[in-house]
């Protein structure tokens, strides 16, 4: 019975206890979606937004990333390989038929690439000099860290593209990798380079990416 006593008392309950509450109620929701007449990938726009431009940074744009990456993610969280994500994903998988993924990972890499974060017409330097170290990181590398594109380009269909995607979700992303919350597929590939990363550098190469249109002077068949 809900007394104003007991609400007092949950009030008090411990946020573990509450956090518990709170998942049940999300996988609860699972299958209590009605997806009638709806396309199978309008339920992902709720999140990442319909063209695939997610307007908050939590969420990964999805438009005109590479369709076998996309799929991949997907399963991982399906079978909780990928659980960085609080379990927001690994509900949502289970209201999707196997049979339909194809044809949503096709839905999203057909999209208009996302558009950059745009540059201030007069750059400062603390500005300039950022994006400079992140370019080259990311276009060259350094001693002890290969460059990005060594893997990130249009001939790894397992890598993503990492250009105008949300500033602060490359940065969890790389967080996650380091603190072993997110396990990369091959060999943990990403958990080394993100340890290798400084904090000024993991900011430069976040920083220059957010504002760069890079995928677009590739071939984007993947
Ligand atoms: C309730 C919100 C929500 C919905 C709906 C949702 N997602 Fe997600 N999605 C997330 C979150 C949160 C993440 C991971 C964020 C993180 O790792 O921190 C994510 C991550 C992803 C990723 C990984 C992207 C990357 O760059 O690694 C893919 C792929 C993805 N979602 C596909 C889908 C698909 C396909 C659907 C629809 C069937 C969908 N999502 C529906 C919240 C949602
Ligand atoms: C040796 C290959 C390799 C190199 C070099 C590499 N990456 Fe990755 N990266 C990967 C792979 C593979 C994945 C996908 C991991 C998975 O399956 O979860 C990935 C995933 C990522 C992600 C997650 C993006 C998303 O959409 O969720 C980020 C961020 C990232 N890499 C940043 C970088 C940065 C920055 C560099 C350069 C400093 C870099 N990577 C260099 C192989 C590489």
């Amino acid at each position: 019975m809900t007394t104003p006593a007991s609400m007092l008392a949950m009030n008090r309950t411990s946020p573990a206890l509450l956090l518990m509450i709170g998942v049940s109620m999300q996988t609860a929701e699972a299958g209590m979606i009605d997806k009638e007449g709806m396309a199978p990938w309008e339920i992902c726009g709720l999140c990442h937004g319909l063209d695939g431009n997610s307007h908050m940074p939590r969420f990964p744009k999805l438009a005109a990333q590479k369709a076998t990456y996309i799929e991949a993610q997907f399963n991982a969280f399906r079978q909780g390989a990928r659980t960085n994500d609080g379990g927001q994903m690994q509900a949502i998988t289970e209201e999707v038929k196997p049979e339909d993924i194809a044809a949503i990972a096709q839905h999203f890499t057909q999209q208009a690439a996302p558009e950059p974060v745009e540059r201030p017409m007069h750059e400062n330097q603390q500005d300039a000099d950022l994006l400079q170290l992140g370019k080259a990181l990311y276009t060259s590398g350094r001693a002890g860290l290969p460059a990005c594109t060594t893997c990130h380009n249009a001939e790894r269909p397992d890598t993503p593209w990492l250009d105008a995607q949300h500033e602060d979700y490359l940065n969890k992303q790389l967080d996650d990798f380091r603190e072993g919350s997110r396990h990369s597929g091959s060999q943990n590939v990403m958990q080394d380079i993100a340890d290798s990363l400084t904090r000024q550098e993991q900011k430069a190469v976040t920083h220059y990416l957010s504002r760069s249109a890079l995928r677009a002077q590739e071939n984007l068949q993947d």
